[in-house]
């Protein structure tokens, strides 16, 4: 994609009130590009930009992400108000933190209806017009927790791999039109997402495992000291997407970079340890 140089570029950002996507909102609107931001409250997103940001080319637009026929409309929104479309940024999510046995089918539905059939109404939305237009960048926010998983977060785990393999599949479908796909892999990040209005838990728990409930616990304490800063967060994302043509997966963290370097290193020694295996299950040749 050739970001536009000589207008403002138009972004749809999801889940802008909080967080990661109310501080690009806030980068954005202040670059001068114009934006339409989804969130499941405007009011929220307008009080958080009253004085930090000039709100002339922002369009706020109240979606529920898990619903195709809204989130369509909002997409006609969005090109109707700014003549076009070149940046979707897949932002929303929240966390869930639970032993899998204590994971309820509700919740299962709930965390993949945002974090994989959302993203999927968004993309069937804007798509066909990145590539008929043949030019745009799909950013879909994933996480370290897309690439290694770890007990407690199995959930979240899920949606966010399924969002990986959706992501690297899209990746290599839209590259010969034009349309560069980013995954984002942040680490911790200082924002709302380790406090109880963002990380759901399951409505029962078993004594079975105690690690979980401690984990928990110290998850909640970490809020305020995360490694990572939004603000710079935010800034690396666009960036990398106003820069072009860089890896499919931009590492947000050097805590992220850590865990995602031992999840290679431990694929790495399994695929060596299953080398002389592997083939056994073949047809003779
Ligand atoms: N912070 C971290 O440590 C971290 C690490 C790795 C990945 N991430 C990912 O980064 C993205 C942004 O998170 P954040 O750190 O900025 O957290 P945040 O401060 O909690 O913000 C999350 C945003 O997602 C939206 N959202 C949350 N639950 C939702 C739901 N049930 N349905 C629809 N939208 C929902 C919210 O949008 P509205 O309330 O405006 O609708 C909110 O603005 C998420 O995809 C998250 O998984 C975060």
């Amino acid at each position: 994609m050739s970001f536009p140089t000589d207008r403002p570029a138009t972004w749809f950002v999801t889940g802008t009130s909080r967080g990661l996507g109310l501080e690009l909102v806030k980068q954005l609107l202040g670059r001068g590009d114009n934006v339409a931001a989804t969130t499941r409250s405007t009011q929220r997103l307008l009080a958080a930009l009253e004085d930090a940001a000039d709100t002339t080319r922002l369009l706020p637009l109240a979606v529920d992400l898990r619903d195709e026929t809204a989130v369509a409309q909002a997409v006609r929104q969005t090109t109707e108000r700014f003549g076009g479309l070149d940046v979707v940024v897949n932002n929303a999510g929240y966390g869930f933190l639970a032993a899998v046995e204590e994971t309820s089918g509700r919740d299962v539905r709930d965390m993949l209806d945002v974090q994989v059939v959302g993203v999927w109404n968004v993309l069937r939305a804007t798509l066909p017009l990145l590539r008929e237009q043949r030019s745009g960048h799909v950013v879909n926010v994933s996480s370290v927790l897309g690439l290694t998983s770890v007990p407690g977060w199995a959930l979240y785990c899920a949606g966010k791999f399924a969002l990986e393999g959706l992501s690297e599949a899209l990746a290599a479908e839209v590259a010969g039109f034009g349309v560069e796909v980013t995954i984002v892999e942040p680490g911790y990040f200082r924002t709302d997402f380790l406090t109880t209005d963002s990380l759901a838990l399951p409505d029962g728990t078993t004594d079975a495992y105690p690690a979980i409930r401690e984990m928990t616990e110290n998850h909640l304490k970490l809020q305020g000291s995360q490694l990572g800063d939004p603000v710079r967060g935010a800034r690396l994302m666009i960036d990398r997407v106003v820069a072009g043509g860089g890896p499919l997966r931009q590492v947000l963290g050097s805590d992220s970079h850590a865990y995602a370097t031992a999840k290679v290193q431990a694929l790495q020694a399994n695929l060596d340890a299953a080398a002389q295996t592997a083939a056994a299950s073949d047809f003779p040749a």
